[in-house]
């Protein structure tokens, strides 16, 4: 193992991205479409399902209740559109029980240690949802608000705006955090997401979304043949409870070596601790590549679709979680059952417990300061 060695990463999000074209001389606000239909209450709020297409067969359903990506429409080698997330067909199933399907999670995505962390001489004590630990914001995340929602119609590319002000003490955090989530559609078949915080006292913050992917476009598969790429040299080992022992394993000779494309059923049931503790793979990579560095970092193929997705990010880690905790008990979209490793979550954060552990890059944010992250899911086909 190597000790980890802090690095800095850039988190002025906007510059790594280049400019979008349009197809053709229209403007986006032509060419793309928005549709706002009526998806029910909660917290006695409105909630309002938008349906954001471009011209080239992406078409994405978007929730103003969690910030939840309900569908991903995208089409196959053949021209076929498939739908690549999991999800329900209504708003119920999200408010009755749901895994974090295609949401927004904060404050903080993934595990704190004990359910608590010290700031500035402070302890602050949040919900042990997970076990002994505090998991994805706790018992009512951002996953599960109701956001201000606002289309902004650009030149280049249609925007959907969410905003949340979550007040000091909720959940346990300090600060009154102001949250602005954007989901950016233009005519590549990709869907950006910017997020922004700002807070009136220190607090931490670590968002992500949990979008569950099955290229296949048919979740009564599991994503054991789809072949997966990250440009990671090292990933977290955890404990039993999945929380981060700490150092940087070397990814080589293991089966967390995804330096190269690679088939994800391959080693995931090999006899090995790492794997058993997360019941397949439930880890954070890490991206030790330097700042301002616009490539993608991960890729996912499914060769029967011919589907490629590829990642690209400002965040310092990824957890690429199997879909472990699917056992076939929750029904989703059309009446599937979505079973054991049927899906895929590539979350792009900061690396879990990092409030507890000095090592990592820092998750806290300042009076004064501005988190800014940004994660771009690209399609494209691959014969
Ligand atoms: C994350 C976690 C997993 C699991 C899922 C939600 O990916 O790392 O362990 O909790 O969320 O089921």
């Amino acid at each position: 193992m190597k000790k980890f060695q802090p690095f800095i990463f850039c988190l002025l999000a906007a510059p790594l991205f280049t400019a979008c074209s349009t197809s053709g001389q229209k403007e986006a606000s032509e060419v793309i479409t928005v549709q706002e239909e009526p998806f029910g209450e909660a917290d006695g709020k409105k909630v309002t399902l938008f349906t954001i297409s471009n011209q080239q067969g992406l078409s994405v359903k978007i929730t103003n209740y969690g910030g939840i990506i309900t569908s991903l429409i995208v089409p196959d080698k053949t021209g076929k559109p498939g739908d690549v997330v999991l999800g329900y067909d209504n708003l119920q199933g999200y408010l009755d029980k749901s895994p974090y399907f295609g949401s927004i999670i904060g404050r903080y995505g993934n595990r704190i240690a004990g359910g608590q962390f010290s700031l500035n001489d402070k302890t602050y004590v949040l919900a042990k949802n997970n076990n002994t630990n505090h998991l994805h914001g706790g018992v009512k995340g951002f996953d599960k608000v109701v956001w201000e929602a606002e289309v902004v119609r650009e030149e280049k590319a249609v925007k959907l705006v969410l905003k949340y002000l979550s007040p000091d003490g909720e959940e346990g955090y300090p600060g009154n955090l102001q949250v602005e989530v954007t989901y950016i559609i233009d005519e590549r078949n990709q869907v950006r997401i910017d997020y922004r915080a700002t807070t009136d006292a220190p607090t931490i913050v670590n968002l992500t979304n949990h979008s569950y992917f099955n290229l296949i476009g048919d979740p009564a598969q599991t994503i054991l043949d789809h072949e997966l790429m990250i440009k990671s040299d090292y990933f977290l080992p955890v404990d039993s409870t999945l929380i981060p022992m700490g150092e940087l394993m070397k990814v080589t000779g293991t089966p967390f070596d995804f330096s190269e494309f690679r088939r994800i059923g391959d080693s995931i049931d090999v006899e090995q601790t790492q794997i058993l503790r997360g019941g397949g793979y439930d880890h954070c990579w890490v991206f030790t590549r330097s700042s301002n560095d616009p490539e993608n970092l991960v890729s996912l193929f499914d060769p029967s679709s011919g589907r490629l997705m590829e990642v690209i990010t400002t965040e310092p880690g990824m957890q690429f979680y199997t879909g472990n905790f699917l056992d076939g008990t929750i029904t989703g979209k059309g009446g599937v059952a979505y079973k054991f490793r049927s899906a895929l979550c590539l979350e792009t954060q900061h690396y879990p417990d990092s409030p507890n552990q000095p090592d990592f890059p820092s998750v806290t944010l300042n009076p004064g300061e501005e988190y800014l992250s940004s994660t771009i899911y690209r399609f494209s086909i691959e014969p």
